[in-house]
Parts: structure tokens; sequence; C-alpha cells
């Protein structure tokens, strides 16, 4: 079995530069890929200072840091990533981007190339369907942020080999991660029972249970939870929260995962969480503080 010793990674958000700093951090050479070069810029800049912030706190070496920071190459160009063992594809939660995206992938990478997907709840076997190879297509779900979450969720497609699930398990090993494997339905393991939970924090705020503040409060130290679910959401984006629910909703058919009304008005609102400034809570006085309103 092959190792692997490049990746490329589409989509230079949060997501997408977090994976590309784990890669560089732990050895490997990284194509980071966007359209955006702002995105782009944006990216590096953040894999930098996190790098840098690493070497000062002795969690890596100089040598590391360095050597990380060579590795790291961006492009706009999709013909770049041919070399690399494996792409991992963090670009927004469009079934029919992600779709198209993958059957260009499929023209373009090495034919032993493996096409790893990090969404959080598409179906990977709809996915591989847009390529001529669906036993090298697999779902790689990190948890944001993925430098700093232990876990990645690991989804085989109906035909994902066992040598792509052993390459991708492998690769989640060496970035330090514990993995868990999931089934390919609708929301996998975390976002099929962290989504309703969000939603029911919605319900809770929605019909006037208690304040946004209780409920945080109340599931924060009642039940042991960094942060609670509706900064949680913020954090995650209200969108993101509210496309998940509808793929589980469409992909599940059962009613209890309809959106709450109130997520549903949010989202059209523009109050979309922590990347907006405004969601549940009101970031625009103090973006780094905690949530006020
Ligand atoms: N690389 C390396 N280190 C980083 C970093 C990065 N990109 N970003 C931050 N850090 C470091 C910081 O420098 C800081 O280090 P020091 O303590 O030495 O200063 C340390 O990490 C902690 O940073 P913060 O003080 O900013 O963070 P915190 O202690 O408040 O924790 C948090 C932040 C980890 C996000 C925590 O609040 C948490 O665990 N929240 C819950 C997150 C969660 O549940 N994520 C999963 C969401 S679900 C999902 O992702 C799935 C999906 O599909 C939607």
């Amino acid at each position: 079995m092959a190792e692997i010793k490049s990746v490329a990674v589409i989509g230079a958000g949060q997501m997408g530069s977090g994976i590309a700093q784990l890669a560089v951090t732990h050895g490997l050479d990284v194509w980071l890929l966007d359209t955006d070069s702002h995105a782009l810029s944006r990216a590096t800049a953040s894999i930098s200072s996190s790098v840098q912030r690493l070497v000062s706190k002795s969690q890596i070496s100089k040598e590391v840091g360095a050597d990380a920071m060579r590795r790291l190459r961006c492009t706009s160009n999709l013909e770049d990533l041919h070399s690399a063992d494996i792409i991992i594809e963090a670009i927004l939660e469009s079934e029919d981007i992600k779709k198209k995206l993958f059957s260009d992938l499929d023209r373009i990478a090495k034919s032993s190339a493996i096409l790893a997907s990090n969404t959080s709840s598409i179906s990977i076997t709809r996915l591989a369907s847009a390529t001529q190879r669906p036993s090298q297509v697999i779902g790689m779900h990190f948890m944001n942020p993925p430098p700093l979450m232990k876990l990645v969720e690991i989804i085989r497609g109906a035909d994902t080999s066992e040598e792509t699930y052993t390459m991708t398990k492998s690769l989640a090993d060496r970035f330090g991660k514990i993995t868990v494997y999931s089934q390919d339905y609708a929301g996998f393991i975390v976002n099929r029972i962290l989504m309703p939970m969000i939603n029911e924090a919605f319900h809770t705020l929605y019909t006037g249970v208690a304040t946004k503040e209780d409920i945080d409060m109340g599931m924060k130290l009642g039940t042991n939870h960094p942060m609670g679910p509706l900064e949680l959401a913020d954090f995650i984006g209200l969108d993101i929260c509210l496309s998940i629910m509808n793929v589980l909703h469409k992909g599940l058919g059962d009613p209890k995962y309809v959106p709450c009304p109130l997520l549903v008005q949010y989202v059209d609102s523009g109050r979309l969480g922590r990347k907006r400034g405004i969601g549940v809570y009101n970031y625009s006085r103090s973006p780094k503080s905690s949530p006020r309103l």
C-alpha cells in the first residue's frame, strides 16, 4: 500500500486552511487551492501565525515550523493538483457544486489518488457516483477548528475500498487524530446527534422557555460542553446548521428533523453567526470576546 506524501486541499476557508495546517505541520507537501486569491492570502497568513504560535509554545520545533511553511503552496489552478496522493475537498455544502468538482478532480487527479470530502452530511456514495473511481472516494470529516479538535469521522461510500479506508485512516492517525467510522447515512454520527440538539435549543428559545444566555449556560455547566448549543451554532455558522437539518430531514424523512422556524428566519435575515458578526448573539462590538446582545 502506497504512503501518502502529498496532500491537496480545496477551499481555503476555516476548515480547508486548518486541514492544510495539519498536513504541513506533519511533514506533508500541500497544495491549497481556492478560486479566490484573497482567501488564499488570508489562509496563508492564518497558517503562518498559528505555526509561529506553535513554535513559541514549543509544541513544534523551529525547524518543523520553517519546514511547514516551505511545504505549503497555493494555487487557483486545478491542474496543479495532479501530483497529490489525496485531495481533500472542503468547499461549500452544495451537492451539485461538489459533484461537479469531483467529476473535474476525477479527470485531473493521478489514477491512484484518493478523493476525499470533508462534507458534514452530504452522501459520499452520491459524490462518488460523479467519478469513474468510486472505490477511491471517501468522507474525511474534520471538526471545527481542525487543528484543535481531536476527532476525524471517516465515512465509506457504498463502493469505497478497504485500501482507501486504511490509507485515509493512516493519514488521520498521522495528524494525531482519533477516528470514528460511520456508514454513509445523512449526518453520519456527529451531526446526526449534534444538529437536532442545536435545533432543539432554537425551539427552546423560539417558544420562550428560556433566554439564550440561560439555554447556553444550562448546557455548558449542566452537561460540561465547552460551548452552549446556540453559541456553538454561531461558531459553526447558522446557514451550515440549517443546511444539515435539511439534509437530515430529506435523507431520513422524519418530521423531527424539520428546522426550527427561528433558525430559518435568522438565516433568511443574514444572521449567519460569528462569520457575519451577528447570529444568535451580536459580535460586532468585540468579535473575539464573549457574545453579547
Ligand atoms: N492551530 C493551533 N493552535 C490554535 C489554533 C490553530 N489553528 N487556533 C487556536 N489555537 C490555540 C490557541 O492559540 C490557544 O492556545 P493557548 O491556550 O496556548 O493560548 C488554544 O488553541 C486555545 O485557543 P482559544 O483560547 O481561542 O480557545 P478555547 O480554549 O476558548 O477553545 C474551542 C476554543 C476549541 C473552539 C472550544 O471552545 C471548543 O471546543 N468549542 C467547541 C467546538 C466544537 O464543538 N467543534 C465542533 C463543531 S461541529 C463540527 O465541526 C462538525 C460540523 O460538521 C458542523
